[in-house]
């Protein structure tokens, strides 16, 4: 079998081209799907509260050693490890990522399908003057139908592995630069609407007054999975992403950039979704993974120039959705293609495929399968189990394995950079995280009860 030729490794040409790729993998539909429905059933400010507290504590530091391994060892995630501590069982960190990279797009091409139907409806102005009931039943119809919701699936993944395929991750980039801070007006003008319609007071006080009453411990487990999973934590993305890095950049800070990007297009997600939730008299708890599919019609349906405007915002988060699965889909390839000796090529049509077959019993768990719930399992364990593991176990590697000078040269590019915080850092890394997240973790799925 071909050996990898590591000297021909590929890499981001631009501080912004870094920014731009980690930005576009973080922000996708974690946060514009996923966020508002996971928030709107585990009670809303108490869990914005509990994940941003995530987010700062635990999430920047493990992004910050994601990048800090992958740019040391100059290698995927598993070959990582691999190098950096030959002789140690660590790369299992990297194939349980590429794991959770197997389960995390066959869930997420689900979506990434239906914001497909969404576009199509846009373009055919459906939405317009459809209540809300009738538009939580084209939902579910659609995704219920097994075959279209599938087709699209399958473009989507098409489309993600042609990218990852032929190389134009960083046209991509470049485009993603423009695209998202246009998704970002989208959002704020959307929010704008959102609050200002009639009865909205009462959505804003269930995002930002936190009620405490509604939190349980799978709750705080929801916040932790929900913080890696919108960041890309924990399954090496980072990592991958981090072994593309050039030595001249400044890691702590892109990790810092990238999670407040991050953490404001979640945040701005909410405020346009719970208060026309509410203005429009929806439950936030009752309509599980289609609810943005739901309201958001609505929303542009009150706004002048609403079609335009959902047209535009449609195609967007088309754009943000691609370069996350782009980079769900890096990690494996790059694995298949540095370890395995598979040409990138055929490593991407080997991933994209089989990923691809798993998917669609996930589309099909809200239709002919249901009952299966592969949709759900996938989702759950990905989030919830998968990445805080991986996550514990990387800050455990950079806290205590990696070796003092090894992590300080690389965060501080061997001592050229003023590292404010460093050792704020090293305190989390080395106990703050692991023992948060351990008993978040071992709490949420029940192994100790306090
Ligand atoms: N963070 C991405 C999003 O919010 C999803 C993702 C998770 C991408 C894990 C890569 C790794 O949409």
């Amino acid at each position: 079998m071909a050996k990898f030729d590591f000297t021909k490794r590929d890499s981001f040409g631009s501080r912004i081209g870094v920014i731009a790729a980690a930005a576009g993998s973080a922000i996708g539909l974690g946060n514009i799907w996923r966020f508002p429905y996971v928030a709107g059933e585990n009670g809303g400010g108490a869990f914005l509260l509990i994940y941003v507290g995530f987010i700062v504590l635990i999430g920047v530091p493990v992004m910050l050693s994601e990048f800090t391994i992958g740019r040391r060892a100059q290698r995927n995630a598993y070959g990582s490890f691999k190098l950096l501590k030959p002789k140690q069982p660590w790369y299992l960190i990297g194939l349980m990522g590429i794991a959770a990279a197997f389960m995390i797009l066959a869930f997420y091409s689900t979506v990434a399908g239906w914001t497909l139907e969404y576009l199509i409806n846009a373009i055919s102005n459906n939405y317009a003057g459809k209540t809300p009931e009738q538009l939580s039943n084209m939902f579910d119809s659609f995704v219920s139908l097994g075959f279209k919701p599938v087709i699209f699936q399958v473009i989507f993944m098409f489309l993600t592995a042609w990218i990852v395929y032929s190389g134009v991750r960083h046209g991509i980039e470049r485009y993603a630069k423009i695209l998202m801070p246009i998704l970002l007006l989208i959002i704020i003008v959307l929010g704008i609407r959102s609050v200002t319609l009639e009865g909205a007071g009462e959505g804003l006080n269930f995002l930002f007054n936190p009620d405490f009453s509604k939190i349980d411990t799978s709750t705080v487990l929801e916040a932790l999975g929900q913080a890696f999973f919108s960041l890309s934590i924990g399954m090496g993305t980072l990592i991958t992403y981090g072994s593309y890095i050039n030595k001249k950049e400044n890691l702590s800070t892109t990790a810092f950039e990238v999670s407040a990007a991050d953490t404001a297009i979640a945040i701005l997600a909410g405020v346009a979704i719970f208060p026309a939730m509410f203005a429009f008299g929806v439950e936030p708890n009752t309509s599980g993974e289609g609810l943005v599919f739901k309201i958001l019609p609505l929303i542009f349906n009150e706004m002048p120039g609403g079609f335009a405007f959902q047209l535009l915002f449609c195609f967007l988060l088309i754009v943000a959705a691609l370069t996350s699965t782009i980079s769900v889909l890096e990690v494996v390839v790059a694995y298949f293609s540095e370890e395995l000796g598979v040409g990138r090529k055929i490593a991407t049509v080997i991933a994209a495929s089989s990923i691809g077959f798993l998917g669609i019993f996930c589309t099909l768990s809200f239709g002919p399968l249901q009952g299966l719930d592969l949709f759900e399992i996938f989702n759950f364990t990905s989030a919830n189990i998968l990445l805080p593991l991986g996550g514990l176990l990387i800050v455990i590697f950079v806290g205590w394995f990696l070796g003092r000078q090894n992590v300080y040269d690389e965060i501080s590019n061997s001592g050229i950079l003023k590292v404010r915080l460093y050792k704020v850092f090293l305190i989390i890394v080395r106990f703050v995280a692991p023992i948060a997240i351990a008993l978040v973790f071992m709490h949420g799925i029940g192994i100790i009860r306090i």
